[in-house]
């Protein structure tokens, strides 16, 4: 068994936090191993919880339409997970508790899929992951380099169906990422 499935099964398991109890499935994350950009979203919804796949609701749907416009996607060239891999009640935010629980977990996976960038999908993610102060609407698509890691916030697609006037931005920002990536690991479109 490779590493990242001894993490994966880990994480299946997992009962660090009491999300556990009310969860129907562990969202592990999904896209190949090796990508090297990742996505990071906040925490599964009720159809992530009820199929254990990330990002397949709602705003999955627009993530892989903003996705495919720069020709990226899970099946191809893009990891996506979250920040908690089980759902919180009625979608509240994650708590730092459980957000604290999850992190390791999730610093595992970043090392073992060891991307050359990370987009932090909402504000959640940027804040957990960049500055604790990330402010979405000012920051986004802006590249930081953190931690030898090329990391970029955009609006969470969830935000964009209740505020699609901001839906050109969050195409900018992926366009943005097209640039990047073509500077920093052009082997993503070859
Ligand atoms: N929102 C997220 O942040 N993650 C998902 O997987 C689904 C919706």
């Amino acid at each position: 068994m490779t590493a990242f499935d001894t993490l994966k099964n880990q994480l299946l398991n997992c009962r660090r936090c009491g999300l556990c109890e009310i969860r129907t499935h562990t969202v592990f994350g999904e896209g190949p191993p090796d990508a090297r950009v990742m996505l990071i979203g906040e925490a599964p919804g009720a159809t992530e919880d009820e199929l254990g796949r990330p990002f397949v609701g709602r705003s999955g749907k627009l993530l892989d339409l903003l996705l495919s416009t720069v020709d990226l996607s899970r099946e191809r060239n893009v990891f996506i997970a979250n920040m908690v891999k089980c759902r919180p009640p009625q979608n509240r935010d994650p708590s730092a508790e459980e957000m604290a629980q999850c992190m390791e977990l999730l610093e595992q996976q970043i090392a073992l899929i060891n991307p050359a960038i990370i987009v932090c999908v909402g504000r959640v993610a940027a804040q957990a992951l960049m500055f604790a102060d990330f402010k979405v609407t000012q920051q986004h698509g802006q590249f930081f380099e953190l931690q030898g890691r090329l990391m970029m916030g955009t609006f969470h697609p969830a935000a964009l169906l209740r505020n699609p006037r901001q839906k050109p931005d969050a195409f900018g920002d992926f366009l943005r990422l097209r640039s990047k990536i073509r500077q920093v690991c052009p082997e993503v479109y070859n």
